[in-house]
């Protein structure tokens, strides 16, 4: 139990924690951003897409993802905090040396840039799940419904994304927050690897290229979508 204990809080297995809870957040993030992509191919597939997700394995399987996804996060977010309270109190340790290379305004910003993730991640839950912020464009209110191909009537997920992003203060605080995004993941995808022992010579640069590109081709991707819409290109 006291062994298990030592391993809990050590260093090693928070860093460990840290980088597979984030990589599998990243994996949330791909699936996330291509049903969101939809959006340019109409409501009718959008819509079918949020409802396949909210009835599939009878309403249950949506449970089990944001459970795990509730569960994977906040592991994340205390790793994190673990780790900076460590590296901040004073005692030097020996492996713990900064590489003057990795250390970019990105991976020195990390904590900033994850705590302000945070308060976006509550406020776009509130905007869209919960329907408390900006309530007016919530797709389960009355007189919001869409009819699928096939008669059901489902939330218009649809409407409610682009009557949101009609709003330029709305969609300016989504590209701030997606820049944020692609600042933490430009650091955070090839430093997860290094952490997990990714350290053969030749893959070594590949993911130092790599993972800023993926990061930032993902915050990109969900740009598109306000940006699209505020540019009247989706209506
Ligand atoms: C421009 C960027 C984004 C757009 C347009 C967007 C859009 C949406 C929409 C429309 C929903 C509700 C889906 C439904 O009820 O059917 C949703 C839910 C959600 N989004 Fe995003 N999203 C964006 C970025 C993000 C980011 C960066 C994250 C992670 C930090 C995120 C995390 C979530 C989560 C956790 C849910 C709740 C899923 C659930 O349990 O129902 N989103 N998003």
């Amino acid at each position: 139990m006291r062994a298990f204990g030592e391993v809990w809080r050590s260093n090693i297995f928070q860093k460990w924690v840290m980088a597979i809870t984030g990589l599998l957040l990243f994996l949330f993030l791909i699936g996330h951003l291509s049903g969101n992509l939809l959006i340019f191919l109409g409501p009718e597939h959008m819509n079918e897409y949020g409802h396949s997700l909210r009835t599939m394995v009878h309403g249950a399987a949506i449970w089990l993802v944001r459970g795990g996804l509730l569960l994977v996060f906040v592991l994340h977010v205390w790793s994190a905090i673990r780790l900076s309270q460590r590296n901040r109190s004073a005692r030097p340790e020996r492996y713990a040396k900064v590489d003057s290379r990795t250390s970019t305004i990105a991976s020195r910003s990390m904590a900033l840039s994850g705590l302000l993730m945070l308060v976006y991640a509550i406020y776009h839950l509130a905007h869209f799940t919960w329907g408390t912020a900006h309530a007016q464009f919530y797709a389960g209110q009355k007189g919001w419904e869409y009819t699928l191909a096939d008669g059901i009537v489902v939330p218009d997920v649809y409407r409610m994304v682009i009557a949101s992003f009609h709003e330029p203060l709305i969609t300016a605080v989504y590209i701030l927050a997606m820049i944020l995004l692609g600042l933490h993941l430009n650091h955070a995808i090839a430093s997860a690897f290094q952490t997990l022992g990714v350290t053969n010579k030749r893959i070594v640069p590949v993911i130092r290229l790599v993972g800023p590109l993926l990061g930032i081709g993902v915050a990109i991707g969900f740009c598109s979508v306000p940006l699209s819409i505020i540019a009247g290109l989706v209506h």
